[in-house]
């Protein structure tokens, strides 16, 4: 296109957004300005569709009352820049598009100035489902031209600008904390960052704002939040990033009660604002011991039921083998009852015991009610009593299906809760348009690494055991008691995703100390690692407790997106990669020299 076509905006003012032009403007004046995102050309006249961040509007140029607009309009590509002047008008009958909001009415075009020309782009943006996500997030500028992600943004924008007028009209400051810090303990591994000045050390980015917060209340701010940055190297999925934000609380003189209301209350108000509805509170409350053995997981979804049921004693006298040897070793038989799945072919049964292999399980046993029948792999060990004790357990009626688990408690309520997830997915029993919150509590102090078999923190070593508990915090506590000591701690789960975690507070150095023996740590260590929290606790901390939001997890839930990368504007893939800018990219040897980052033999090069 020859340059010369090329305009400025030479003092030329928008008068309307796109999205906003309505029928009440018709026969006035306006200036748009935006991308195109349609061309048709029908000869004697071209229609275009102008976008912007509001929506579309139909812009009509016609080569015999607008000459100049409509030769213009016929050099113009998808995406290029305009600034289009015209008249409002009607559509003529028949053409109105009832699924835009400008569908009734259209531009007649006096003047188009081309702002700018775009290349062919490597997707169009009106095209839904036209290309591969990487290509997508390569171009992620324009990917986020996409209405869905427009969208996204300003839920984001909007839940946000929520959260801070909540918090504040509540007396909760908005502070800082540092990003580049010190390790904080939240369980991952930390993204190192090296001195220069202090070469061989390293500061670590920030997992949370954890002990900051904490050191807050110590200083007497009494109130505080903060939406935050924080990194994390660990394993990615659909609701991890390595980097994500936080709304980070903490309150002074507040006990699990406090935290929870003020939790409500956002939550509430965030709802309210950002969807318009109403979000019942207070939420109901759940033990981490009851979620499990009801629903086999620490964030249960309740939007449907299938709960997990315990049939041991339907067994106690079983003559089936696998059942028996479980019950007398201490293991435990139960099931849940799959409503209309009592036709499963072979093949179905045989995919699920799969599944639940994979999940954990030895094996899996079914019993189908139909037509009157029960049909069971084990059908010639269940006696009469069995049968109609299993289906009262699991209340499962003509057509259903019942599968049951043999293990120790742990596998077999994980394994039940795994396969009514993917069961109630499947047969599409979980109801949209429903915000099911839900608090668990009492979690368990210390929880088993998988991979280094030694017992840690489930949440972080700063949260407060439970009061009767306290008698087993002692640094020779046995495996048992470890297991055994409960913590103040809350996660706030809905639809099956923890959207916030937190607890009440140690506020003691010799308690802190304890705990710090009990999950294996020196003092030395202790004090190497948490000296200068152990110091500020001796000068009259607080007792203090908060919690944090994911943020991002939040807006994904508002947005009724599928993963945290359909809100986040410029997110990372399973890799820890940004397609877009190619970080983590080499940097040059002279720099890594200069941090002392080279080995030995590069540097004498
Ligand atoms: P926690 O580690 O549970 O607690 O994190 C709090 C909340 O942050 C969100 N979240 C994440 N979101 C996206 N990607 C991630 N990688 C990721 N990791 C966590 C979750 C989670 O519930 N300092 C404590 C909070 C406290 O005790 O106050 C903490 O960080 O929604």
């Amino acid at each position: 296109m020859a340059k010369d076509m090329l305009s400025d905006m030479d003092g030329l003012k928008r008068s309307h957004y796109c999205g906003e032009v309505a029928v009440s403007d018709v026969g006035s004046e306006v200036v748009l300005m935006g991308w195109v995102n349609r061309k048709r050309d029908l000869g004697e006249l071209v229609f275009i569709d102008l976008r912007d961040r509001t929506g579309l509007i139909q812009i009509v140029t016609d080569s015999r009352s607008s000459p100049g607009a409509f030769e213009v309009a016929e050099n113009v590509k998808s995406e290029y820049v305009l600034a289009v002047s015209g008249k409002v008008q009607k559509r003529a009958p028949g053409m109105e598009n009832a699924e835009l909001k400008t569908g009734a009415i259209e531009v007649a075009a006096t003047d188009i100035r081309i702002l700018n020309t775009a290349k062919t782009p490597p997707f169009y943006i009106w095209d839904e489902a036209g290309a591969d996500e990487a290509l997508r997030l390569k171009y992620r500028y324009l990917d986020l031209r996409r209405a869905p992600l427009q969208r996204a943004m300003e839920t984001y924008h909007r839940t946000s600008m929520a959260v801070r007028n909540y918090l504040s009209s509540r007396g909760f400051w908005d502070i800082q904390t540092p990003v580049m810090t010190r390790s904080t303990p939240e369980g991952a591994r930390d993204y190192l960052v090296p001195s220069r000045i202090d070469k061989g050390k390293f500061y670590a980015l920030a997992q949370s704002p954890q002990l900051f917060k904490q050191l807050f209340m110590v200083a007497g701010m009494d109130r505080y939040f903060q939406i935050a940055k924080c990194f994390r190297d660990e394993d990615l999925r659909y609701d991890r990033q390595p980097e994500f934000t936080q709304i980070d609380i903490e309150m002074s003189f507040a006990d699990e009660e406090d935290v929870w209301a003020e939790v409500e209350g956002l939550v509430a108000y965030v709802w309210r604002e950002v969807l318009g509805v109403v979000v019942e509170t207070p939420f109901p409350r759940l033990t981490y011991q009851e979620a499990m053995e009801r629903f086999g997981s620490d964030k249960p979804d309740t939007r449907f039921g299938m709960e997990i049921k315990d049939v041991t004693q339907v067994f106690s006298g079983s003559s089936f083998g696998v059942f028996r040897s479980t019950i007398d070793q201490g293991g435990t038989v139960r099931a849940i009852a799959v409503p209309g799945m009592a036709g499963a072919s072979r093949q179905e049964i045989e995919r699920l015991t799969e599944r639940a292999k994979l999940h954990g399980a030895k094996g899996l046993i079914t019993v189908a009610y139909l037509g009157g029948e029960v049909k069971s792999q084990i059908k010639k060990y269940l006696s009469e009593e069995e049968i109609s004790g299993l289906a009262r357990e699991t209340n499962a009626a003509e057509g259903d299906l019942v599968l049951i688990v043999a293990s120790d408690f742990d596998t077999t309520v994980t394994v039940l809760g795994r396969l009514r997830l993917e069961l109630a997915a499947k047969l599409g029993m979980i109801p949209k348009d429903r915000y099911n919150f839900l608090w668990i509590t009492a979690f368990p102090l210390l929880k088993i690494n998988e991979e280094t078999g030694r017992w840690e923190a489930a949440h972080h070593p700063f949260t407060s055991p439970l009061k009767e508990d306290l008698q087993m915090v002692r640094a020779d506590a046995t495996d048992e008691e470890k297991s055994k000591i409960r913590a103040r701690m809350y996660d706030l789960v809905m639809n099956g995703v923890e959207l916030a975690s937190g607890s009440i507070r140690i506020h003691r150095r010799y308690l802190q100390e304890k705990v710090f023996a009990l999950l294996g740590m020196s003092q030395e260590e202790a004090r190497v690692r948490f000296g200068f929290l152990l110091d500020a606790f001796e000068y009259g901390a607080p007792p203090h407790g908060g919690i944090a939001f994911g943020l991002d997890r939040m807006v994904m839930l508002l947005a009724g997106g599928d993963s945290l990368r359909d809100v986040i504007a410029f997110p990372k893939t399973a890799s820890a990669a940004c397609l877009m800018t190619e970080a983590p990219a080499e940097v040059d040897t002279e720099r890594l020299a200069e941090l002392g980052l080279l080995p030995a033999k590069e540097k004498d090069r």
